[in-house]
């Protein structure tokens, strides 16, 4: 991708760079946001804007720039890419601190990434996920601190796991990176809400599947996992993906069930859905 974004200045992307002082990098001061742009139209762009606000709320950013500036800046760097299929990240700094430390007035940088690419296998025989004892800070913003996921990435690989699961002290959260689902043996869907992100996915996969089925938000704790007939995770580049095995323990009878088909399916329906009813707004960007 040929562009980025630096405080609404688009950039060749060699030329997109920033004074070493920013507090994103000397501290971790920051936040994000990440959707997919599939067939030009950015996938459920006003969710994400409304959640990076939330987290530039709750991260107490000073930032500049408005809602409608953001989205103006989205489509610009969608045109510019000229992509068809990517993902778009927006993150937003504590800006150039004078001492390392006092936050400024805050930096909103934009790029754009090819997709990662998940093999049909992972959605037709699904992944397994390790756990960890572990709390996000700040658990309702979506921080740029990843440096418990990402050093958990040679655990993840020795037992070929796609996700680790978070729990605090045996109360299960959610993903590194994800959302966590599971069905009971009475096929209640079940997923925590307290000290999670409120993820895109998942809210939009329970609207779809809140008419077909009984969806549950409630405090679970590690050892319900044995007892569970499914489990899946939702993320923005996952979609609805099957989990078969938490940190050894199998899932049911450790094959993809009925309902997490189903609701991948239900799922993948209403991004395509969304996708034909935005195309127009996108067409001449
Ligand atoms: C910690 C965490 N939880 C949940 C999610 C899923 O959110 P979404 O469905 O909006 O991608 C993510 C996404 O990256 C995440 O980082």
């Amino acid at each position: 991708m040929k562009y980025q974004i630096i405080n609404g200045k688009m950039l060749l992307k060699e030329e997109a760079l920033i004074p070493l002082n920013d507090l994103g990098l000397l501290r971790s001061y920051s936040i994000f946001d990440f959707f997919r742009v599939l067939s030009g139209v950015p996938v459920f762009l006003e969710d994400h804007l409304d959640r990076l606000l939330g987290s530039v709320d709750k991260m107490e950013l000073d930032l500049r720039w408005s809602k409608d500036e953001i989205r103006t800046m989205c489509r610009e760097i969608i045109a510019s890419n000229e992509v068809v299929d990517a993902g778009l990240r927006i993150v937003v700094t504590g800006g150039y601190s004078h001492d390392g430390y006092t936050p400024a007035r805050a930096n909103i940088y934009m790029m754009m990434h090819n997709l990662p690419e998940y093999s049909p296998d992972d959605f037709t025989q699904g992944r397994k996920m390790i756990s960890s004892n572990f709390t996000r800070d700040l658990p309702e913003a979506k921080t740029t601190l990843y440096v418990h996921a990402i050093h958990h990435q040679k655990r993840m690989k020795e037992v070929n796991a796609i996700e680790i699961l978070y729990h605090t002290d045996g109360v299960i959260t959610e993903g590194s990176r994800a959302n966590m689902f599971f069905v009971d043996q009475n096929d209640v869907i079940v997923t925590p809400a307290d000290a999670i992100l409120r993820g895109i996915t998942r809210r939009h996969l329970m609207h779809v599947a809140k008419d077909k089925y009984n969806i549950v938000e409630r405090t679970m704790v590690m050892d319900e996992i044995a007892d569970m007939k499914e489990a899946f995770l939702t993320s923005s580049t996952k979609g609805v993906l099957p989990v078969i095995e938490i940190g050894g323990v199998v899932i049911g009878d450790g094959k993809v069930g009925a309902i997490t088909s189903d609701l991948h399916q239900l799922f993948n329906a209403h991004v395509a859905e969304y996708i034909t009813a935005h195309r127009e707004e996108f067409d001449d960007s």
